[in-house]
């Protein structure tokens, strides 16, 4: 896949204005140094708790907690995909987007392996149209020759080879049919088909390119649905089977259906219910959901009634709560039992099945059955594992109305007072403290110092000792300091950036806008002042590492002259 490199982003956020990119979508008001304030845009309140900060290039809603740069604030206020974002701002700022191809040992995706999919969707188009077989099991199932041709449904022949003798003619096009999965290699070399025998769904990403198949058996058999594999083109934790139609047939949608099947989507669709779409045989992800959030503002899980739907429902909901901001709304519908979409809405037709959709229950109303259904509300200890179950994952919820409202009717339903579901948590983490290693305040200080103002890395002179630790967060800081060397970050948010796909990364916002206290003019000496601390730190713990190990009798000879240096050395400048 082509990539877009990183010191280009660099380059792209170094001349772009946060400030100005803001200012256009929201209304700021200058509160004083460069910082702004506004009524947050990701969540409904009266006073302004969303912050922008000019120098970090960075914002921050104290309310949702929403935060980020440049990138991030596309991505968020205009939905966008961190590759649109990265295009909206090249176009904003007028550069042209270098795009360097991974040299790996995957195999690259060209233009060529979409039109060979694409040829091959037409391909198996053409053998349904010439196969009595097939056709006849589509007029059983009652796809409409309509629906067939919007969803391109096709039929794989019943043969080993006979998409390999069309399409791979040569070795370099055997190639490409095997990195797009079509084919299979034998032991002994040679190759045969996938799909054989099967009704096919081509799978299309967003902008309507074929990146895969599902296929179908047509008599009974094992297994019923077989799937491309996963190849650089299709990957099934991000693509939903039905999105492209969906969003082919409505140019804004109030809604979207997730179910199971491939058939329930056309279905469906067949039936003028054209905003339902299916995850590929794996469950919903995050990411599946943060595309559809892109399109629209509501989502309704559609699951069968039995309990195996409501495990299923309740483990979507587990990956939906951390998205769930006060302007979306997701909801559950369950279906009679031995029902699903597809003989649902041919029995029942259209509006039947919209006033289902309409009638489907809400997240909270779903939690609060699914949480009281694992707990007895009638005594104290039941009431106590209700409240501390509902906790933990309401917690998980952005802070927000949605979240304060439901922190209320747990409070309700478990007869206590709102106020006292946070208050004993935090007094009993008062009286047990952690038994683990705590990050020294020295660390902490220099940590947000550092990501609140990178340049104060030039500041240290002398490398910190890179040496095994029990201090947690030591790695991040000598991370930090080496690569803002290296890359010079000229802000908290160009900083933040390099470290976008890395689990340091929420920490590294948290420590963004942390309140540190410092006065300006004092931050470099604060800073320094807590390296210093930090270095001195180290040397202490390493003199006792050693001093353990000699008292064991393990010191080499290295380790004793170490040892004695750590111990005559003068402390750190
Ligand atoms: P029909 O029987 O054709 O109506 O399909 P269905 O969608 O009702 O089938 P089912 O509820 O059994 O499966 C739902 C979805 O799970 C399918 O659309 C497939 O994506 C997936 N699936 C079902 N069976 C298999 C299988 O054997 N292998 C794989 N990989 N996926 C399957
Ligand atoms: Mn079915």
């Amino acid at each position: 896949m082509s990539q877009i490199p990183r010191e280009f982003i660099q380059l792209l956020l170094a001349r772009t204005e946060l400030v100005n990119l803001i200012t256009n979508r929201v209304q700021l008001r200058k509160k004083s140094n460069n910082n702004y304030f506004a009524c947050c845009p990701f969540h409904t309140e009266k006073s302004a708790s969303f912050s922008v900060s000019q120098p970090k290039q960075f914002y921050h809603c104290f309310g949702c907690g929403a935060h980020g740069n440049a990138i991030d604030f596309l991505m968020q206020y205009d939905r966008l995909s961190f590759p649109e974002a990265i295009e909206a701002l090249a176009k904003l700022t007028g550069m042209e987007i270098p795009h360097e191809s991974k040299v790996s040992a995957k195999p690259a995706i060209s233009v060529d392996m979409y039109a060979l999919l694409a040829n091959i969707a037409k391909y198996y188009q053409t053998e349904l149209r010439n196969s009595e077989h097939a056709i006849g099991y589509l007029k059983k199932r009652a796809i409409t020759g309509s629906v067939a041709r919007d969803f391109c449904i096709g039929y794989a022949p019943h043969s080993w080879d006979h998409l390999l003798h069309t399409f791979g003619k040569t070795p370099a096009l055997k190639q490409q049919l095997l990195a797009t999965g079509m084919l299979i290699k034998k032991e002994d070399g040679g190759h045969y088909d996938r799909f054989r025998d099967r009704i096919m769904f081509p799978i299309h990403d967003c902008r309507g390119r074929v990146i895969g198949f599902g296929g179908r058996i047509l008599e009974k058999g094992e297994p019923k649905y077989l799937n491309s594999p996963e190849t650089p083109l299709f990957q099934k934790g991000h693509e939903l089977y039905g999105l492209y139609q969906a969003l082919q047939a409505n140019r804004q949608m109030k809604r979207v259906l997730i179910v199971e099947g491939y058939m329930d989507v056309i279905a469906l669709f067949q039936h003028e219910i054209t905003y339902a779409v299916a995850t590929l045989g794996t469950a919903t992800s995050a990411h599946h959901l943060q595309l559809l959030f892109r399109y629209t503002s509501e989502i309704i899980f559609c699951f069968d009634g039995d309990q195996a739907g409501r495990t299923a429902a309740w483990r979507a909901l587990l990956v939906a709560l951390p998205l769930v901001r006060d302007d979306i709304q997701i909801r559950f519908m369950f279906l009679p039992e031995g029902e699903d979409p597809d003989t649902l809405v041919r029995k029942e037709g259209k509006l039947n099945f919209e006033y289902r959709i309409q009638n489907a229950l809400s997240l909270s109303s779903f939690f609060f059955q699914a949480v009281s259904a694992q707990s007895d509300l009638s005594n104290m200890d039941g009431r106590a594992r209700f409240i501390s179950m509902a906790k933990k994952h309401l917690d998980q919820l952005p802070a927000g109305i949605l979240q304060k409202m439901m922190f209320e009717e747990l409070a309700k339903k478990a007869h206590i007072d709102a106020a006292q579901l946070t208050k004993p948590q935090r007094i009993a983490s008062y009286r047990n403290p952690a038994p683990k290693a705590r990050a020294p305040s020295s660390l902490r200080l220099a940590l947000t110092l550092l990501v609140q103002e990178p340049q104060l890395a030039d500041s240290i002179n002398e490398a910190m000792p890179a040496v095994a630790l029990e201090m947690p967060g030591i790695e991040l800081l000598i991370e930090l300091i080496e690569n803002i060397k290296h890359y010079v970050f000229p802000n908290t948010g160009a900083l933040l950036e390099h470290w976008r796909d890395r689990k340091e990364k929420k920490l590294l916002e948290k420590l963004a806008h942390a309140e540190h206290m410092v006065p300006e003019t004092g931050i470099k000496n604060e800073f320094l002042g807590a390296i210093t601390q930090l270095k001195k730190l180290i040397r202490n713990q390493q003199i006792k590492q050693l001093l353990e190990k000699a008292g064991r009798g393990e010191l080499s000879s290295e380790e004793k002259q170490l040892l004695h240096e750590l111990i005559h050395t003068k402390e750190y400048p």
